[in-house]
């Protein structure tokens, strides 16, 4: 047997008892290699029972890491070691020293923040990903990433519904950021600099970002970095009577308080799914008003996006018609591994115009925009 468990202790013994491997980094004569591709196959082979060992006994961990902060500093010497280390050292080192650091996100039991369940599609995935490792910052780097990316992300678009400019027939499009904080960054500037160039640069003082109190804490984040001024980031009040959304007649309200100031509402960020109480702001109505308003109209779905593929649950994402930009955590809740955030725009210009450069080395016979 690879592994036992106990589960009155939470225990977790993989590999004690195999013999001490020969492929640590040294090839059959003794000589310091890169591994091969057969002991890769061998060593592949010992990683996935590990890992598959440690899915048959997740739930014999606390679910919350009992350690302590720098529990890990004592455990560790000073520099990295010289010499190679076998697998087998490699894994009584995973199974001492970082098991007990690592808070089970993937237990059955794990009941903290949101879901940010991956599956065994989802691992193997991974696994081909790593041994590809695609650098696909431009379509000739690794066409079918560029290619795969986009066929995925229209499919993804067609499981929600969204409407049809979202699909990277027309202006529109998808494309996968790291996380919903990266997705809403990049629209935000995206935004930011459409306004600012019907403006000028030296509207940036005046320019205002609108989203309930209940909004994920990347928002404001996002317009720190984009340089938004810190008071011109309102985060409008809900309550318990609207469910904690965001209610139209207050945006309204804001809106008209800072037209009358000199100020100029430019984006609105809606949320489907709030990280605290999963609220769900009413995307039509703040939608329209968005539009009646010429501002940039964004729609978070981050933490409830994916269970709108079920028909049942479409209706939260009701009026998203009326958004300029879509996104969804793959990561949180559609059993992909983290990170994998997916955005959709209707219109991609202005995402290329805000960030994109041209260098020679970019440049290659392939353009989507
Ligand atoms: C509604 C919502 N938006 C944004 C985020 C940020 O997600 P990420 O960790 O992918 O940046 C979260 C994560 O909790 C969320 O629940």
């Amino acid at each position: 047997m690879l592994c036992s468990s106990n589960s009155s202790s939470s225990t977790f013994t993989c590999f004690a008892s195999l013999p001490k491997l020969t492929m640590d980094g040294y090839n059959r004569d003794g000589d310091l290699k890169p591994m091969d591709a057969e002991q890769f196959r061998e060593h592949a082979h010992k990683m996935v029972d590990f890992i598959a060992d440690y899915y048959k006994t997740i739930e014999n961990f606390p679910v919350l890491s009992q350690v302590q902060p720098g529990y890990l500093h004592n455990m560790l010497p000073d520099s990295a070691p010289n010499h190679p280390e076998s697998l087998d050292d490699i894994f009584n080192d995973v199974q001492a020293k970082i098991l007990p650091g690592v808070t089970h996100w993937q237990s059955p039991n794990y009941f903290a923040y949101y879901p940010s369940n991956s599956s065994i599609a989802g691992f193997l995935g991974e696994m081909l990903s790593a041994g590809l490792n695609i650098v696909g910052f431009s379509w000739i780097t690794s066409p079918a990433a560029t290619e795969l990316e986009m066929i995925v992300l229209d499919w993804l678009a067609k499981l929600l519904k969204l409407p049809d400019e979202f699909l990277s027939a027309g202006q529109g499009g998808g494309v996968i950021q790291g996380t919903a904080s990266e997705a809403v960054l990049v629209v935000l500037l995206a935004a930011r600099d459409k306004v600012l160039r019907r403006l000028g640069k030296n509207a940036l003082e005046k320019i205002v970002v609108y989203a309930s109190d209940q909004t994920h804490s990347a928002l404001q984040k996002a317009c720190q970095i984009a340089g938004i001024h810190p008071e011109n980031c309102r985060l409008l009040k809900t309550e318990s009577s609207t469910n904690y959304a965001l209610s139209p007649d207050i945006l309204c309200e804001a809106i008209a308080h800072d037209v009358a100031i000199g100020l100029v509402p430019f984006f609105l960020c809606a949320t489907v799914g709030t990280t605290s109480s999963t609220a769900v702001d009413p995307l039509l109505a703040l939608g329209k008003i968005a539009k009646s308003n010429g501002m940039w109209f964004h729609v978070d779905a981050a933490y409830a996006g994916s269970a709108c593929i079920c028909p049942e649950y479409r209706q939260y994402i009701d009026g998203v018609e009326e958004a300029d930009s879509f996104n969804m955590n793959a990561h949180k809740w559609f059993l992909t591994n983290f990170d994998c955030s997916a955005l959709w725009v209707k219109d991609r210009t202005a995402l290329v115009q805000s960030l994109s450069t041209n260098p020679e080395f970019l440049k290659n016979k392939v353009s989507f925009f």
